[in-house]
């Protein structure tokens, strides 16, 4: 790692590069060990009730595997990451204004991973990212499991957010996740927080979330915040099916409402020193 760094430094020198000046852009990864859980939906309803209170957002579609921001915002992109890790596009060149006052950056479809990349496509991509900083809120749209390309923006976030559903697979897939951050990240400004998506009541949400922070809390001694439920609602399938964020087609819906609380919640937690995009590239670069 260090003999890697120090190469990808030289690189950068070589460039004339320098890390943007600190700027307290936030970076939420959202993550799952169980696929389908609702990753994809929460990190662009989430980043439209961010925007709706006023952040600059963007949500980056990290999925580098089965891309789907684009698919689930009826938007099919000119071009996507696969271009820019190419440098055949610079960032401005990919990134998409959309009608819900986020902006988005299509993920690679059936492109490998970030880890598989040479270093000077590594340091380009960072280069490329680092056109985001005047962003408030970067949302990062992982995708599901343990593959080093989640491992590595995870690890580069400032907070990665696990989403989980009632069903004992997702739970136990979350905590298997949560367990691998915890002894495979080191970064101790990352803090882990939780959502139990597809809840039918707030106690059976409330639950589910004790029963994963406790566990985790007991055998892996690290601390996972409960951030709150989603319930199930046809709201959130009609919008993927029409490819309208389900925060526009219905603000008021229930899973909207607890968009909003989450936000809130979120909104409520402070920005703390030695986070930010400077961090998160530093740390994608493995410094
Ligand atoms: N709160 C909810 N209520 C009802 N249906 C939901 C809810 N959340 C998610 N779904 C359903 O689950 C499907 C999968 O959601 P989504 O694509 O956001 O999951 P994902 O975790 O991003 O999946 P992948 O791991 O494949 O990227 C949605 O198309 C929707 O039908
Ligand atoms: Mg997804």
């Amino acid at each position: 790692m260090v003999d890697q760094a120090e190469d990808l430094k030289k690189i950068m020198e070589k460039d004339n590069y320098s890390f943007p000046a600190e700027k307290k852009t936030r970076i939420i990864a959202i993550s799952s060990g169980k696929g389908g859980v609702g990753k994809t939906n929460i990190s662009i309803n989430l980043g439209i009730a961010f925007a709706k209170a006023g952040k600059k957002v963007v949500v980056m579609d990290a999925d580098l595997g089965l891309a789907n921001v684009n698919v689930c915002l009826g938007i099919i992109p000119k071009y996507n990451l696969y271009q820019l890790i190419k440098k055949q596009k610079r960032m401005k060149d990919i990134i998409i204004d959309t009608d819900y006052g986020i902006q988005i950056v299509a993920g690679a479809s059936g492109f490998s991973k970030i880890a598989n990349l040479s270093d000077e496509e590594r340091v380009g991509f960072i280069k490329e990212l680092s056109a985001l900083s005047y962003a408030d809120i970067i949302i990062v749209d992982t995708g599901a499991g343990v593959s080093k390309n989640v491992i590595s923006f995870v690890m580069a976030s400032d907070e990665a957010i696990i989403i989980t559903t009632p069903e004992p697979t997702a739970i136990t897939d979350a905590y298997g996740i949560i367990k691998i951050i915890a002894t495979e990240i080191n970064n101790p400004n990352l803090e882990l927080k939780l959502i139990v998506n597809r809840v039918n009541s707030i106690y059976e949400g409330r639950k589910i979330a004790e029963r994963v922070i406790n566990i985790a809390g007991q055998f892996l001694n690290v601390k996972v915040e409960n951030l709150g439920i989603i319930y199930e609602d046809h709201i959130v399938s009609q919008g993927v099916i029409r490819q309208i964020p389900f925060m526009s087609l219905d603000e008021n819906s229930k899973a909207s409402g607890c968009i909003k609380h989450i936000v809130s919640r979120l909104e409520g937690i402070e920005y703390k020193e030695g986070s930010g995009i400077k961090q998160f590239l530093m740390r994608l670069m493995g410094f």
